[in-house]
């Protein structure tokens, strides 16, 4: 399954990370959680790569996990892939920079908040759809998504679930760039090479320095959401969310 993850060198400089199962919306599995932290791991680890980019394949970046995993083998603790895969990216050292074209649903739009750079398509469509599966925010998400839009603003997209398109993803401030689909890894790219060519260790320092205050608060609130998410994934609301999801039915929460 790790196939399904491809890590790509164009340049020493600079890691290219692709998320790549067309066939189910580049749905993330347990394998492809652990392949990512690893290539992140490795990024972090090898002074050549000054700066790493995370995209999709085939006009999707990612319709988030794999529900169908979510049922079967739902993860248990901090541990499980996807919680050390967001720990991973909270803490990643260098600058990374995301190229989001199509659906970033759930944990495709949770991690850009632990990007550095994010551009996309005006195809890109974000949406948060926790609470419509039974779930709760993850990624430090409940902190993050007030404090960059409003109390209000959040509480739209967490409670009602609702996508969002890439203008209001910018004004939000969510990203930085809606750009032709032609062009979106040609940009990310040429930031990353930008970003290379300048001095690495004032380059991660002044990362460390923006992200310093917050990261106490950012950690406790991503490890609190795991516990609550962990809890959620076992109840009887999102057992009938997945289960509907993966029948092709409408849920039906009416019993609850
Ligand atoms: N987990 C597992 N499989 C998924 C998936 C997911 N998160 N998202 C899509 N797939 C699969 C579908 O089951 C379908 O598989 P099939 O062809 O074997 O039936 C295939 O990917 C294509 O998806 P489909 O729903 O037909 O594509 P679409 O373009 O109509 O819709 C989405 C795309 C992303 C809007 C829709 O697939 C969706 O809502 N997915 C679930 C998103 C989600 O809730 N993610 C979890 C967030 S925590």
């Amino acid at each position: 399954m790790t196939n399904r993850i491809k890590v790509d060198r164009p340049e020493p400089t600079c890691m290219v990370i692709s998320i790549d199962r067309p066939d189910k919306k580049n749905a993330l599995t347990h394998a492809m959680y652990t392949a990512i932290t690893e290539a992140l791991g490795d990024a972090a680890e090898e002074p050549a790569v000054r700066a790493a980019v995370i995209t999709g394949t085939n006009g999707c970046f990612t319709a988030g996990n794999d529900l169908g995993n979510f049922l079967e083998k739902p993860p248990v603790d901090h541990d499980s892939p996807v919680f050390r895969f967001l720990q991973t990216i909270a803490t990643f050292p260098k600058p990374l920079i995301a190229a989001v074209d199509g659906v970033a649903v759930g944990v495709g739009t949770t991690l850009l908040f632990h990007c550095d750079l994010v551009y996309t398509t005006a195809n890109a469509v974000f949406q948060l759809p926790f609470v419509s599966l039974g779930l709760t925010p993850e990624a430090a998400v409940s902190f993050l998504l007030p404090r960059l839009v409003g109390y209000q603003r959040a509480a739209e997209i967490l409670l009602t679930a609702d996508p969002f398109d890439a203008d209001t993803a910018s004004t939000m401030g969510l990203i930085n760039q809606i750009v032709p689909a032609d062009q979106l890894m040609k940009t990310a790219l040429k930031k990353a090479r930008k970003i290379a060519s300048l001095p690495p260790v004032s380059i991660q320092q002044t990362k460390r320095l923006m992200k310093q205050r917050l990261h106490p608060v950012v950690m406790e609130t991503l490890l609190n959401e795991a516990e609550v998410f962990v809890r959620r994934l076992k109840s009887p609301e999102a057992q009938e969310a997945f289960s509907a999801f993966l029948e092709k039915r409408a849920p039906d929460f009416s019993k609850f």
